[in-house]
């Protein structure tokens, strides 16, 4: 135990601290827009539906427009078991290689085992040969998939030097040829998930028309250049334009935290939104954006036992030893609001499983610091 470690003061809702990837909550402030207007196209006429309303992809049905973002070394079933729990209306898999399912690779079809409990859930794949998305589409609807979605906007490395994620970008006529042979490979619907576009160039509008040309049921785009990564913010003028333009539902993911965020979203014409680094470490994110409300702090019992149903859920999943691991990266993000200091983010990225976590923080409380 280190004496002189001590969890900090309570966060205050309102200062401009984090940018929400760490499991602070970033302030509602003059950006909140994000380039938005009042008055954008889409978002006149007809009443603008709340978040807590439901809405439906090709014919599947989700019971609110809040959704869980795919999130790679994430968003694996026990994650997504938190976002259903706290009310999320879809969830979505790591992205998942179709290549990897070709060849039958064991961790990647572990990645397609789907339980009860999650649906409606949308399996993400991505790759960039169609008949190999085309056979792996059809094994994720095999395995359950409420909705297969194409990833075209990963820009890591790995994934576009093989022609994938948001490399499909530069080539529209091959991602409408892969996304109209997935299109027909499966019954469920499938969308797809771009960028704003590649470098500078917005691309996004004349992609997106060729996709669902193709048959893509909707677009979900994360409204950064892929050569901007996660950095600077999200310009949901391009998914005021893209909902104005298209005639499937658009769901806007980036730098989502408040609920005025969310709302001037759906009023600009976006069907949905989706939430991602907001979520780490902070399920009652969904919670609190359908209830309208700013997102709070929870006592720490609360957050210990969300973290014990978590890390069950994860051991159910992998095992405990990668559960431990697993969970390694979300303890800072959990106890984010209490502001724990180095010495305890520091032993909490060594321990073995939640046991181990749970007394080390105890022990912190014991010597009410939080
Ligand atoms: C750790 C991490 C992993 C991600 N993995 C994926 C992925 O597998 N597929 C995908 O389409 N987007 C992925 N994204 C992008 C998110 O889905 C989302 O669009 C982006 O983070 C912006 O939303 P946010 O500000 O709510 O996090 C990832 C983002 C993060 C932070």
């Amino acid at each position: 135990m280190h004496t002189t470690a001590h969890i900090g003061e309570p966060f205050n809702d309102a200062s401009p601290q984090g940018d929400g990837g760490d499991g602070s909550f970033p302030a509602g402030d003059g950006n909140i827009r994000q380039g938005i207007d009042r008055d954008a196209p889409g978002g006149g006429g007809n009443v603008t539906p709340g978040i807590g309303d439901p809405f439906s992809i090709a014919g599947v049905r989700l019971s609110n427009r809040l959704l869980q973002a795919p999130m790679a070394g994430i968003s694996g079933r026990a994650f997504r078991l938190e976002a259903r729990r706290f009310g999320a209306g879809l969830v979505t898999t790591e992205m998942v290689s179709s290549y990897g399912v070709q060849y039958r690779n064991r961790r990647t079809l572990v990645m397609l085992e789907l339980v009860e409990s999650e649906h409606p859930v949308a399996v993400q794949l991505f790759g960039n040969q169609p008949r190999v998305m085309a056979e792996a589409a059809r094994a994720a609807e095999a395995a359950g998939a409420d909705i297969i979605d194409i990833n075209m906007g990963c820009p890591v490395r790995k994934v576009i030097k093989t022609g994938a994620g948001v490399a499909l970008m530069e080539d529209g006529e091959l991602a409408a040829r892969l996304t109209a042979a997935v299109v027909k490979a499966v019954s469920v619907p499938v969308t797809v998930k771009i960028r704003s576009g590649l470098r500078r160039d917005l691309t996004a509008k004349e992609f997106a028309l060729r996709l669902t040309d193709a048959g893509a049921a909707a677009i979900c785009i994360h409204p950064r250049l892929a050569e901007q990564g996660q950095k600077g913010l999200a310009d949901h003028s391009v998914s005021a334009a893209l909902a104005a333009m298209l005639t499937v539902p658009v769901i806007a993911s980036g730098d989502i935290y408040h609920p005025d965020q969310a709302a001037a979203l759906l009023r600009a014409g976006c069907a949905a939104v989706m939430i991602g680094r907001g979520a780490l470490g902070n399920p009652w994110i969904f919670e609190d954006l359908l209830a309208g409300a700013e997102p709070r702090r929870r006592p720490i019992e609360k957050v210990l036992a969300e973290m014990g149903r978590f890390y069950h859920d994860a051991a159910a999943e992998m095992g405990q030893e990668r559960a431990g691991r697993y969970l390694r990266k979300f303890y800072g993000w959990y106890l984010k609001p209490f502001k724990p200091d180095a010495a305890l983010r520091d032993g909490l990225r060594r321990v073995d499983g939640f046991a181990e976590a749970e007394l080390l923080i105890r022990s912190y409380l014991i010597q009410g610091q939080v």
